[in-house]
């Protein structure tokens, strides 16, 4: 995949129909789709239990965009091999979630993948700012980990501005996590961010026999995000 910064949404299957997820990512890439967000969550790093690398092994034949594994997992570098062989194109690990992030990072590489980092709100940019040639991406999180459906939090759209000016000409995406929809998506791009991660605001109201609703709202975030470049 060669580097770009245009806009690109990732619809979070948190918010899909877990009795059909390969249905539900066909219906959401045939509508518009850049990538597909994945987010495993081990009920110790977040408050959630979701998915494992079987499932994400199961889903992997279904993708045929990208398949980007955001891990609420800690520790991570146990699992990252089976999150790889699993599939995934692009692993990301949280800056919290263990002592040795950049060791995380390396594994993730070694596995063939690319390489994330996700940063809490709380967690300083510092975290990464001295290790800009071994990451892909930094997840910039608008909320909390752990749930779909929360509130965006505004006083992420300035983080993601100094991301925006640290990265400079570097190949590294900003993916921003939360809360994002046709309000939130024009602040967050204006401010730097290429990846727009939606989960309910991408599948609310509509369904595999209904799948044009995720058309509508996939290009409410797109036109709302691109409306402000
Ligand atoms: C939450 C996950 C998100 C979640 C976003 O911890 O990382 O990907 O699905 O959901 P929305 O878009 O509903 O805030
Ligand atoms: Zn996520």
């Amino acid at each position: 995949m060669s580097f770009d910064r245009s806009i690109k949404i990732a619809p979070s299957i948190l918010s899909a129909d877990f009795a059909a997820l390969g249905a539900e990512i066909h219906a959401v890439e045939a509508q518009g789709a850049d990538w597909i967000h994945v987010d495993p969550m081990d009920g110790h790093f977040v408050p959630n239990l979701t998915i494992g690398p079987n499932v994400v092994a199961a889903i992997r034949p279904h993708v045929k965009t990208f398949m980007d594994v955001h891990l609420m997992i800690s520790p991570a570098d146990p699992y990252i091999g089976d999150f790889a062989k699993a599939g995934s194109d692009l692993i990301t690990v949280h800056a919290e979630a263990g002592p040795h992030l950049h060791r995380s990072l390396q594994s993730v590489r070694a596995e063939g993948c690319k390489a994330g980092v996700a940063l809490n709100m709380t967690t300083p940019l510092d975290h990464v700012s001295d290790i800009l040639d071994d990451i892909d991406m930094i997840l910039i999180m608008t909320i909390n980990p752990g749930f779909g459906g929360q509130k965006f939090t505004h006083a992420m759209v300035d983080k993601v501005a100094r991301c925006r000016a640290m990265v400079g000409d570097r190949p590294i995406h900003i993916q921003v996590d939360g809360g994002i929809d046709p309000n939130t998506a024009p602040l967050v791009a204006s401010a730097g961010a290429d990846v727009l991660v939606a989960g309910s605001a991408v599948f609310r109201g509509g369904s595999v026999d209904a799948p044009q609703v995720y058309g509508d709202n996939i290009r409410a975030i797109r036109e709302a995000a691109e409306g402000a470049l």
